[in-house]
């Protein structure tokens, strides 16, 4: 599906299709050693975007006593710090890596902090999350390799395990103390189910936030006078962000599922028929967003966009995210008001679907 109509009408109706193979299947040629630590590296639990109503309903509203407006004003000082560590030393740089030095740990030490987990599992975690964004990409590697991603993973479950007993007996103020301890309309996690939510959490929480991050500049830098308009406030940041998020969106898309014969579109479509909802089309859907392959903040406020979803699964990091775009974008704004793009060869992108991934993004201080 790539009209925007059609594809919000969708994530609207859980009770025509289901999420529950959501995701693009495994690779076939994995080899059976790693499909099964595949299957299990993160327990028991099915993982949360995968689940239907009710189920998703009781961990969803457990998920969402972390995310509240006064969480995340209280997260907000210490995003701008990590914002701000991490840019000092780059001011000195004749040129850098936006990606790697900047984007990337920013998106991660945020997830990790807001989740409670000290910074001295920051390497292991940006680790363990590529393994994962590998066994993804897959086909290439060898069966050695392939095991020791694999392994790798099965070390990002035992963590996450260790984790949750820590906070089980010792609860802080952090996501993953209140996902074990509340219990918002008498719904509960099981300690299971909140380890298997961690690694989920700190790989879909940094992938993408370092990807809308890293595009938004660069859309910004290409432009002529589109940085110093971000500077000088002539464009919105919060406008950017959301045109940022339309124009090239990290999750092109997702699967559903029919459970039963549903008509869309004018077209029927059998039960059991798997339906690709791609949001990045939609959010190029000319009936909504006129001259859509533009770059255009001025748009907002417009439809909202399909960068997050829609509906059940609407991304639980929206606010977050938002925030945290808002706030690299400010800090960079008032540290670097030259940024230029350093002369770039052709963007490359790691062959990850449905995550668009750029891997570079050299800029000028
Ligand atoms: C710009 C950054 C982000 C983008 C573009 C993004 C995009 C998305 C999209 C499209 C979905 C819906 C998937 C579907 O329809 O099946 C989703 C769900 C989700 N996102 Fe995000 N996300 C971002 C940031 C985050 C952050 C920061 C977190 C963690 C704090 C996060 C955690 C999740 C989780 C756990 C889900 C599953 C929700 C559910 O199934 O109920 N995301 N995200």
């Amino acid at each position: 599906m790539t009209a925007y109509d059609d594809i919000a009408a969708i994530l609207r109706n859980d009770e025509d299709f289901s999420a529950r193979d959501h995701k693009p299947r495994p690779l076939k040629d994995l080899p059976p050693d790693v499909r099964e630590i595949l299957s299990t590296w993160s327990g028991e639990s099915a993982s949360l975007g995968e689940m239907d109503p009710p189920e998703h309903t009781r961990v969803r509203s457990v998920i969402n006593a972390g995310f509240t407006p006064r969480a995340l004003q209280a997260a907000e000082t210490g995003i701008r710090a990590a914002a701000a560590d991490l840019l000092r030393p780059l001011a000195a740089a004749s040129e850098f890596d936006l990606i790697t030095e900047f984007a990337l740990p920013y998106a991660l030490t945020v997830i990790l902090r807001f989740l409670g987990i000290p910074d001295e599992h920051h390497e292991a975690c940006l680790r363990w999350s590529d393994h994962k964004v590998q066994l993804m990409v897959g086909r290439d590697h060898t069966p050695e390799r392939l095991r020791e991603y694999a392994t790798g993973l099965r070390a990002f479950g035992g963590f996450a395990r260790e984790l949750t007993r820590q906070r089980l007996s010792a609860p802080r103020d952090d996501l993953i103390s209140t996902m074990l301890h509340e219990s918002p309309h008498g719904h509960r996690l099981s300690p299971d189910e909140v380890a298997s939510l961690i690694p989920t959490l700190i790989i879909t929480g940094h992938t993408t936030l370092a990807q809308a991050l890293s595009i938004i500049v660069r859309t910004q830098l290409r432009s002529p006078g589109g940085w110093a308009a971000l500077v000088d406030g002539t464009v919105p940041i919060a406008d950017l962000v959301e045109e940022g998020l339309r124009l090239d969106c990290p999750v092109v898309g997702m699967y559903r599922t029919a459970v039963r014969e549903v008509t869309v579109a004018g077209r029927a479509l059998p039960a059991g028929s798997r339906v690709l909802l791609l949001y990045g089309a939609g959010n190029h859907d000319p009936g909504r967003y006129p001259d859509p392959d533009r770059c255009l903040p001025a748009r907002w406020p417009a439809a909202p966009h399909l960068a997050f979803g829609r509906g059940t699964h609407y991304c639980v990091g929206a606010a977050l995210a938002r925030a945290e775009l808002r706030i690299a974008l400010e800090e960079m704004a008032t540290r670097f008001p030259k940024l230029s793009a350093a002369p770039e060869t052709t963007p490359v992108y790691r062959p990850t679907f449905p995550l668009r991934a750029l891997t570079a993004l050299r800029v000028r201080p």
